[in-house]
């Protein structure tokens, strides 16, 4: 697939008499591809049955005519208010059972059948009438699927899905451990939706509710996508890809099962946090890029500025371009900015766009315009390459789920946690696959994972991992609880105890961060403080201990706290039995992937560029600083088309290197 630069293009937020300029335009900017249909359906569907999709068809030939393929939206996102007004009970309820009103979007019930029915049927016209057609070339299903309904609608059909995942209530009484504050159920019917913090009451949930609460969303959804799915299927001809745009490390619902119905993922970056930064913002690309294994669409980003954050700074010259060939060196196939024009009046008037309402382009167009020349004339080189990693960060929704019903220390977010070993990696520009923790593991050479949740499948896999000569590292609150999050009768880590080579005696939240030292034979660097939470570590024969405790609170006095065990398959797994604050955690993430073998793409010092390989290509991206540094070989400069030995970068400056073959 080649690469792509697009564009969300709303037509019908204007008069047809402008869109040929507007098309004209987005030509003379090289963009290849726009979006559009999503969120339109009062336009498509004025009245309960009647079908309006000549603009669309219209819209979609000017495109063609100007050399712009289409990817078409299903506009369920965005309900018309006939529907809302004459069916009421499509409508999302919130946690406190007010029902949404209309004039917003995403606030239909994914559980109401009803809906599901009036979705298939505009889909299905769309897809009757555009699944043949050449000139789309795939699909996006909804927009950023977030909203739960908690309507009586939702309530019954969390009680079926229950009845069908537990078979008897004996099972669910016994998995949830119901007898504890006498919540034992007799019907089905009694099962609540775990309401907490709703109605002023802040009593939560039972755990085990909670997490079936949200596997029962995630089947929600995935219901909903399958429905779409299923009607495009059956009309569309086998080119056209189906796609959704989910958004990053939201967790609403488990995106790996949503994803095993789309052709490949999508995600929308936007940096309401500011300024690009590799640590913060690459790691979404590595998430989605797992979803199915494969390269991703970008397919909303921001032009400049956003709408909705505290500051909606425009970004600096040249960083939507950094940003751009960050997205693409990390995996992403194609650039898609959100919006092209803005709508006159809409919730949206102040956000970054790429022409201005008078239809003349704005300062980005100009930037934006140089990443679609530069796609049409390198874009080849990155044609059927992705990117290759040597190290997979495992990652689960419902172990984020479970930690989050009970952090235990208000600081411990599960997110941060993963970010905390991410870091490291990435700012040595070490290329990392985030994985599901139930993914396929061979040929990785390091393997960094937490499993708060495991089965026999994930220790299985873990094993085999590292029985075939695989670096493993363990971070706290592993093994700790079944997937019915209860918890398991072992010390944690449970069904892990012997790859390992400890358990935990104890788990402290700290208040107080604690200091760890190395232990004579271990490198003197390997000390400093942990904070938030420490495990008492109870070494097996065999397990060596690299780091212990200070004195602390008494029970986690010279405790072991980082431990290592070598496996006889030349294997290894490192226990870090704390949240190491991030210099230390900075140099043990660094030795250890040092140790298990794993390469940068470049040899650049630390912090003076971002550097990925995607196939041939090595693409270097400065941050907000420029970047200066030595090439180990005569590289072309395909931005540039020249050969260069060396790189300066100035800020948010892009290279992209091929090895240049000795003459
Ligand atoms: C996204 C959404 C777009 C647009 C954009 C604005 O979350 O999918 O439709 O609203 O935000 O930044």
């Amino acid at each position: 697939m080649p690469l792509h630069l697009g564009v969300a293009w709303y037509p019908e937020h204007w008069p047809e008499s402008r869109w040929a300029q507007d098309l004209q335009l987005m030509r003379e900017a090289g963009i290849s591809v726009v979006r559009l249909g999503e969120f339109a359906w009062s336009s498509l569907e004025p009245e309960e049955g009647v079908f309006t999709l000549d603009w669309l068809e219209r819209a979609i030939t000017l495109a063609a005519q100007h050399g712009i393929a289409c990817v078409l939206g299903t506009p369920t996102a965005a309900p018309p208010a006939w529907l809302t007004q004459r069916y009421p009970e499509v409508l999302a309820v919130n946690a406190d059972g007010r029902p949404a009103t209309h004039g917003t979007r995403c606030h239909y019930d994914v559980t109401s059948e009803r809906y599901i029915q009036f979705c298939r049927r505009i889909v299905e016209q769309l897809a009757r009438r555009f699944g043949q057609d050449h000139r789309v070339i795939g699909w996006q299903i909804d927009n950023e699927f977030n909203t739960v309904s908690y309507s009586e609608n939702a309530r019954r059909a969390f009680q079926r899905w229950l009845r069908q995942h537990y078979g008897s209530l004996e099972a669910l009484n016994e998995a949830w451990t119901t007898a504890y504050w006498s919540q034992q159920y007799t019907d089905w019917s009694q099962i609540p939706l775990p309401l907490t913090g709703a109605h002023g009451f802040n009593q939560p949930h039972n755990p085990g509710l909670r997490l079936k609460w949200r596997q029962f969303i995630t089947d929600a959804y995935r219901r909903f996508l399958h429905a779409q799915v299923e009607v495009i299927r059956a009309h569309a001809r086998a080119e056209q890809w189906i796609t959704h745009n989910f958004m990053g490390f939201f967790d609403g619902f488990d995106h790996y099962v949503l994803s095993e119905l789309l052709d490949f993922a999508s995600w929308d970056q936007y940096f309401p946090e500011g300024p690009l930064c590799f640590e913060r913002d690459c790691a979404a690309h590595d998430l989605t890029r797992g979803f199915k294994r494969r390269n991703f669409w970008l397919m909303e980003t921001q032009p400049g500025s956003i709408n909705w954050s505290d500051i909606n700074q425009v970004q600096s010259k040249g960083e939507t371009f950094a940003a751009a060939w960050t997205a693409i060196a990390h995996g992403a196939d194609a650039v898609c900015y959100w919006q092209w024009r803005n709508a006159l009046n809409g919730q949206e008037q102040y956000h970054g766009s790429l022409i201005a309402p008078d239809g003349t382009p704005r300062p980005v167009y100009v930037e934006i315009k140089r990443l679609g020349e530069a796609f049409e004339r390198i874009g080849s080189l990155l044609d059927g390459t992705t990117v290759h990693a040597e190290v997979a960060l495992l990652h689960s929704y419902e172990d984020r789920w479970a930690i989050d019903f009970q952090r235990h220390h208000v600081r411990f977010d599960p997110l941060a946690y993963l970010r905390a070993f991410y870091a490291p990696l990435i700012r040595r520009n070490l290329a990392v696959d985030i994985l599901s923790t139930r993914a396929a593991l061979r040929g990785y050479k390091l393997v960094i994972a937490s499993p708060h949740i495991v089965d026999d499948a994930i220790a299985q896999s873990l094993q085999e991992f590292v029985a075939e000569g695989g670096h493993l590292v363990l971070g706290v609150r592993t093994g700790v609880k079944t997937r019915d999050n209860a918890l398991w009768q072992q010390r944690p880590p449970a069904l892990l105890h012997d790859l390992a080579g400890v358990h935990v005696e104890e788990y402290f939240a700290l208040r107080e961060p604690v200091q760890i030292a190395p232990e004579k034979d271990a490198p003197p660097w390997l000390q400093g403080p942990a904070s938030i939470w420490a495990e008492w570590l109870v070494p097996h024969p065999g397990t060596k201990v690299m780091a212990r405790y200070e004195p602390s609170n008494g029970w986690l006095d010279a405790q072991a706290a980082i431990t290592v065990k070598q496996h006889p398959s030349g294997g290894a797994v490192w226990v870090l039995g704390a949240w190491l604050d991030d210099p230390l955690q900075d140099k043990l993430l660094g030795w250890i992937a040092e140790q298990a073998g794993v390469q940068p793409p470049l040899p650049v010092p630390l912090a003076t560029a971002h550097v990925v390989r995607r196939g041939k290509a090595y693409i270097v991206i400065a941050g907000a600083a420029p970047a200066t540094f030595e090439l180990p070989w005569l590289a072309r400069e395909h931005l540039s088309n020249r050969v260069v030995r060396s790189i300066a970068l100035p800020p948010w400056g892009v290279a992209v290197l091929t090895q240049e073959e000795p003459a």
